[in-house]
C-alpha cells in the first residue's frame, strides 16, 4: 500500500517507518516523503533510503489553503492511501483534512487530551505530572483533537528536563507509530463520526 510521510524536521519518526518497512513489520511502500521545509534533515535520510522526496514550501503560497491544495495534488499524484504526519509543523486547513479524512494520522508527544500544541514536555514537568507519554491520533479539524488511536506512557523522573523526558518519550513514539499505521493497513482501524474504531470496537 502506498503511503506518504510529511515532515518538517529531523524525521526520526519517519526513520522508524523506513526501518519498519525494511524489517517487514509494515505492509506499506513509502511512496513519498514530503516536507514544507527545504532544510528538513529527514529529507536527506529519506533520499539515502532511496525514497522519493518533495518540498512544497509554505512560504511560496499566499494562503494556507493554497499550500494545502498543492500538497493534496502532490500526494494524489504519489497515490498515497495513508498520510502520516511525523513532526509536520504546519497547521492544516479543511482543504487538506477533508481530502484525506480517515486516512490521516498524527503523533503528538503528550497524553492527549492533555497538552495539545507546543512545548508538551515542559508543560508536563511544570504541572508536576508523574507520567508523560505520546498519542497517535486521527487528524480532524480540531488541532491535536482528533480521536486517539494508541498511547504509550513513560514515568517522569525527579531530575527530568524537557530534553531528558523527550528522549524517553521518543523511544516509545518510534514503536507505537508504525504499529498504529500497520493496524490501519490491515483494515483494522477506522475513523467514523463516533470516533476511532479498532477491530470494530470503539477505542
Ligand atoms: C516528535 O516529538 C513528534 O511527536 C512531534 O514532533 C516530533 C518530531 O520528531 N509531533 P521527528 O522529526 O520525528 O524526529
Amino acid at each position: 500500500t502506498p503511503i506518504a510521510i510529511l515532515i518538517s524536521g529531523r524525521g526520526s519518526n519517519m526513520q522508524a517507518f523506513i526501518d519498519a518497512v525494511q524489517a517487514g513489520e509494515l505492509g506499506a511502500r513509502i511512496a513519498l516523503v514530503l516536507s514544507n521545509n527545504p532544510d528538513a534533515g529527514g529529507l536527506q535520510r529519506a533520499r539515502e533510503a532511496g525514497i522519493d522526496t518533495a518540498v512544497i514550501n509554505h512560504r511560496d503560497y499566499a494562503s494556507r489553503e493554497d499550500f494545502d491544495a498543492a500538497m493534496v495534488a502532490r500526494l494524489r499524484e504519489a497515490g498515497a492511501e495513508l498520510v502520516i504526519l511525523a513532526g509536520f509543523m504546519r497547521i492544516l486547513t479543511s482543504v487538506f483534512i477533508t481530502a484525506f479524512s480517515g486516512r490521516l494520522l498524527n503523533i503528538h508527544p503528550s497524553l492527549l487530551p492533555k497538552y495539545p500544541g507546543l512545548n508538551t514536555h515542559q508543560r508536563a514537568l511544570d504541572a508536576g505530572d508523574s507520567e508523560a507519554g505520546v498519542t497517535v491520533h486521527f487528524v480532524t479539524e480540531e488541532l491535536d483533537g482528533g480521536p486517539p488511536v494508541l498511547q504509550a506512557r513513560v514515568p517522569v523522573e525527579p531530575d527530568d528536563t524537557a530534553d531528558t523526558l523527550a528522549a524517553r518519550v521518543i523511544v516509545e513514539e518510534h514503536k507505537i507509530y508504525p504499529l498504529a499505521a500497520q493496524w490501519y493497513l490491515e483494515g483494522r482501524l477506522q475513523l467514523s463520526d463516533q470516533g476511532a474504531f479498532l477491530d470494530g470496537e470503539r477505542i
